[in-house]
């Protein structure tokens, strides 16, 4: 396969990119642009990235809003309630069948790695066993880490430390947590002691729900921070929405963000689900309820964007563009400066790959999987303002998505 006419993040002019097989054989920059002859793809001039990436999605509540009834409150109380109803009436095939078509939905989007958790607070790990075997199932459009997540809490749920072990005897790849969501202050840190023994005996990555809520008193990303530290893990760890830390006062912040350097762990943000759930218990004014992204980026750690949800009780809607994400997460964190702008994809891209630990399985670069996006946009600044989308992946050398251009025509001329 060969491309031609596609222009690379933070490079000017135009390049020709080979594959052969899986693999990237060629990346060259081209004097001047060419003519595709048959059986070769013209780029047009549009921005060719590695795939978009998915760092938090919870694939088995796909697909569940409004079923048996809507969340008609918006909340995450409420939320849990209408997921308690969809719960029961849940089965195998059923989770399978949603589980897939949310994938299909973040295919359809550029979309080739996803990191998706799976709750394994329920004694039968029946939505585990499903998504081991979509794990599977998915791998022409993706590849899937499924993270072991103690929805219910490790120390307050019956059996909860037992069950994150059979979890990741079954093959969960990540080890979760929750301690904000633990009885009591102990049990949160206990818990966190627990996942990482877990994590670091069996060489696990570790991505935990932790202290989303606006309360600021929630202090647990201080203790996986340091559990990571000294374990030398950071890179490994990933703490997710991290909200609390939008209410944290500044003082506190100074410490924390010492800690938070010196332990080098990644940060995900889900910033529509969480300005949408969180911020609940003020009148005005009224908190944004999101992790302190622009500030952390800043500081030199790597933080990227999810979407949490697809269609599911805790927010109704969601498509699989992350690029949508990344539109309203600029907004929220006060991102729109054209320094952020200019190189926002990295949030959706770059970021996202170091924090599900790609590595050298990820990347335009000779010798690295043919595993391309091309974007209806020539640089990220466009891509985001155009609401841009993704016009063709490619998996292993092959196309797997193709979509049109999108093509306008005014009938009438203003001055007319
Ligand atoms: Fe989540």
């Amino acid at each position: 396969m060969h491309i031609i006419n596609a222009r690379l993040r933070g490079k000017t002019g135009l390049y020709r990119v080979a594959c052969s097989g899986a693999r990237i054989t060629e990346v060259a920059p081209q004097a001047e642009a060419q003519t595709a002859s048959a059986g070769v793809l013209d780029a047009a001039g549009n921005l060719l990235i590695p795939p978009l990436v998915e760092p938090h999605i919870h694939l088995d509540a796909v697909a569940t809003a409004g079923q048996p009834e809507w969340n008609k409150s918006g909340t995450l109380f409420e939320g849990i309630e209408r997921w308690g109803q969809r719960k029961a009436t849940i089965t195998h095939e059923d989770t399978k069948q949603r589980a897939h078509a949310g994938i299909r939905m973040l295919a359809e989007h550029g979309i080739q790695h996803v990191r998706t958790h799976v709750d394994v607070t329920d004694p039968t790990l029946g939505a585990l066993k499903a998504l081991l075997e979509v794990r599977e199932e998915a791998r022409a459009l993706i590849d899937l880490q499924i993270v072991a997540f103690p929805q219910e809490g490790i120390e307050s749920y019956p059996a909860g430390r037992e069950l994150m072990v059979r979890a990741l005897d079954m093959g969960a790849d990540v080890v979760g947590g929750i301690p904000h969501f633990e009885n009591t202050r102990e049990q949160g840190v206990s818990s966190l002691h627990f996942l990482m023994d877990l994590a670091e005996q069996r060489g696990l990555l570790v991505d935990v729900h932790c202290d989303e809520t606006d309360d600021p008193h929630s202090r647990f990303l201080e203790v996986l921070a340091e559990q990571a530290r000294v374990r030398g893990m950071g890179s490994r760890v990933t703490a997710s929405h991290t909200t609390a830390m939008g209410s944290y006062d500044n003082a506190y912040c100074s410490k924390l963000f010492r800690l938070l350097k010196a332990a080098g762990l990644n940060f995900v943000s889900c910033p529509t689900e969480s300005i949408h759930l969180q911020g609940r218990f003020d009148s005005f004014p009224k908190r944004r309820g999101v992790t302190r992204v622009g500030e952390l980026d800043r500081a030199g750690l790597n933080v990227c964007f999810g979407q949490d949800s697809l269609q599911d009780p805790w927010y109704p809607l969601g498509n699989g563009n992350i690029l949508r994400i990344l539109d309203a997460g600029l907004h929220i964190c006060h991102m729109m400066g054209y320094d952020d702008l200019r190189r926002c994809l990295d949030l959706v891209t770059e970021h996202s790959a170091r924090t599900l630990n790609l590595g050298e399985g990820y990347g335009i670069a000779v010798g690295r999987p043919a595993n391309l996006v091309l974007l209806e946009a020539p640089d990220d600044y466009e891509a985001v303002r155009r609401q841009a989308k993704a016009l063709l992946s490619i998996r292993h050398g092959e196309v797997i998505m193709r979509r049109e251009p999108q093509r306008v025509s005014l009938v009438h001329n203003s001055r007319q």
